[in-house]
């Protein structure tokens, strides 16, 4: 069995996705996820919505909005896990976890923090005015997201590749304190799209909502068309050759068009198609690509009780991924269940591979001693009788420093040995063998904590 790439990617619900977010997150991540070797996991980051915005009527339309459009969009959900983050309670849990291992330093140095310390400075302002503990730790919840499914590739736009460095970075650090040798995450590692073009905006300048130049995807075909006839274009009149490679108009067709009709729209720029004409064609195939798409979120948006059922089977299968590896990761920290602990300090202090443990206790005629109990519970010495607890006390304690041990075998048991006078003996054993194994039980048990 070959093991699937697991992907994974969230998208900040704020704002309406447009032909940008579209062709160059939208698109490729549904490519992707039809790939047999992918295991894809694509969630709505409502959480880290909230950082952003305090607008509950946004929040909530942004998330059906972007919900919509991966599903008008063609993702299908039963090939991938698609779920809202805050649907995942281990999600916060684990940011928690992760929160007591991140290094302060590290979140000092995050791009956007930084940011917008340096913008209340310049401000001669207090370095930390507006700034929320959210903002502070968002690259804590993001290493959540993605280390609670131990993704392998993460797909971000390049201002996010830091964030998947830190998610890194902290992983590393929960495995190496609390793994025990065990790696615990998987170390992921951002995925840039290269091939994927950033679209130009009406402007020219790439196509983002902080420059109020997008072209918007699936409002409706009216929105589309009117903000097509502002595409900025130069002066050439209709008759004249246009140049296809300085016109970012040209571009947009690109990043839609199959060889051929590039070529030909190429050939007719040239030709001195007019730029009115021109912007006419670039909305008959983005119409003719997009149409149906658009029907299919309208459809949505008015049935939202329906995706909300999607999403709910989507956290259903996310959660049966997190919550047993939260479990595990809980248990590794120290926040376990008080049943079936051992009572003994001893075996806290050992680790617990090898949790045997000293268990004292009186006889009838007063004296004291202890017996030696391997993981499983058998009994690997019993020692002599001390006249008091304090003698047999200090006998456990020596035994425990891992000092070198003084075994002295006898027919089918042995004896251990401390200050030239045997202190403990084994059982019986059947034969030689057996004796031989118990010796090394009781070597393993006691040896000293390597660290
Ligand atoms: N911070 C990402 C962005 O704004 C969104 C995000 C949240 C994300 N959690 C993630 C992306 C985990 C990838 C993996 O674009």
């Amino acid at each position: 069995m070959t093991t699937r790439t697991r992907i994974l990617t969230g998208i900040t619900t704020t704002g309406t996705p447009h032909l940008g977010n579209y062709a160059g997150a939208i698109r490729p991540a549904i490519l992707a996820s039809e790939d047999a070797n992918a295991d894809s996991f694509y969630f709505l980051a409502d959480y880290h919505a909230l950082i952003k915005c305090d607008d509950p009527q946004r929040i909530q339309r942004s998330r059906m909005e972007i919900a919509a459009t991966w599903l008008a969009g063609g993702l299908d959900v039963n090939r991938v896990t698609f779920y809202r983050q805050s649907d995942i309670p281990e999600i916060p849990e684990l940011t928690w976890l992760l929160t007591c291992v991140a290094a302060k330093g590290l979140l000092n140095r995050a791009h956007a923090y930084k940011a917008s310390v340096d913008k209340n400075v310049e401000n001669g302002e207090d370095p930390d005015a507006g700034i929320s503990m959210g903002l502070y730790s968002y690259p804590v919840l993001m290493a959540a997201d993605i280390l609670m499914f131990n993704a392998h590739k993460v797909p971000v736009g390049r201002d996010q590749i830091q964030h998947v460095e830190m998610a890194r970075d902290i992983g590393q650090r929960f495995n190496h304190l609390f793994g025990n040798g065990k790696e615990f995450f998987t170390m992921p590692e951002a995925l840039i799209e290269e091939s994927v073009a950033t679209l130009p905006g009406l402007d020219g300048r790439k196509m983002s909502k902080s420059y109020d130049n997008t072209i918007p995807l699936f409002t409706s075909a009216k929105d589309m068309k009117d903000a097509i006839s502002r595409i900025v274009t130069d002066s050439r009149a209709p008759g004249e050759a246009k140049d296809p490679d300085n016109s970012h108009l040209f571009t947009l067709y690109q990043a839609f068009a199959t060889k051929a009709q590039e070529a030909q729209f190429r050939g007719e720029l040239l030709e001195g198609l007019g730029w009115g004409e021109a912007k006419n064609r670039l909305f008959q195939l983005l119409d003719g690509q997009l149409g149906e798409a658009r029907e299919r979120y309208h459809q949505l948006m008015s049935r939202p009780s329906d995706m909300e059922d999607q999403l709910q089977v989507g956290a259903k299968k996310a959660r049966a991924v997190a919550a047993p590896f939260l479990a595990e990761l809980r248990e590794a920290v120290g926040l376990r269940s008080f049943v079936n602990q051992a009572a003994a300090p001893v075996a806290t202090k050992k680790k617990a591979a090898k949790a045997a443990r000293f268990v004292s206790f009186r006889e009838a005629d007063g004296s004291f001693r202890f017996r030696l109990l391997a993981a499983d519970g058998e009994q690997l010495l019993l020692s002599r009788n001390f006249a008091d607890g304090k003698a047999a006390g200090a006998v456990t304690k020596q035994l425990q420093r891992g000092d070198a041990l003084d075994v002295r075998a006898k027919a089918l048991g042995f004896s251990v040995w401390l200050d030239g006078a045997a202190v403990a003996d084994s059982a019986e054993y059947a034969d030689e063998a057996s004796r031989d194994a118990a010796i090394e039980a009781l070597r393993a048990a006691l040896a000293p904590i390597e660290d």
